[in-house]
């Protein structure tokens, strides 16, 4: 008797855990994380410099549609690959498809710490030819919640 009803705890949890994952985009879980990446980086920004206030969607924008001429030839900008309006569908290098960065049209992105930093990385290198600041990943971000 005992040994069923831990057999039955155990069907709930695991029918909750997938019910959870399965959740629509929209699951606060996922709004939980970018509140969480943004969180980190306005802490890092501060931690920077003291009179820092907010990241801005204005310089978000301007950081995806610049062309700092620092970086690699055939990258000269954020929207070489991911095209001058976030919303539309990217394309990479070798023309692969990449979904639209704008969050309204990507509503799964934004939620892992570890894959945002991997591409901020990657891709800043490429376009800057230097690192983001935490400024610049928080505006970037800002900005692409805000399309
Ligand atoms: C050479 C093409 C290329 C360029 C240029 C490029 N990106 Fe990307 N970016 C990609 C690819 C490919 C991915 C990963 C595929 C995906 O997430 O759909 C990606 C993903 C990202 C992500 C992760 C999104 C997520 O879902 O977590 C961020 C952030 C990002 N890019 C920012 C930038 C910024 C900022 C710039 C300009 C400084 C930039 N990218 C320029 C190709 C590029």
């Amino acid at each position: 008797m005992k040994i069923t009803w831990i057999l039955l705890a155990r069907l709930i949890a695991v029918a909750a855990l997938t019910v959870g994952l399965a959740w629509p985009a929209s699951h606060p879980a996922q709004a939980g994380q970018r509140q969480r990446i943004i969180a980190s980086l306005t802490a890092e920004a501060k931690a920077l410099d003291r009179s820092f206030q907010a990241f801005s969607a204005d310089r978000g924008r301007i950081l995806f549609s610049s062309r700092p001429a620092t970086g690699k030839p055939d990258t000269p900008s954020c929207t070489s690959c991911h095209t001058a309006d976030p919303r539309n569908v990217g394309q990479t290098r070798a023309g692969k498809e990449i979904a639209p960065m704008a969050l309204s049209r990507s509503p799964d992105r934004y939620n892992d710490m570890e894959k945002v930093e991997k591409w901020f990385r990657r891709n800043c290198k490429s376009v800057l030819g230097r690192a983001c600041s935490a400024v610049e990943k928080g505006d970037y971000l800002t900005f692409m919640f805000s399309q």
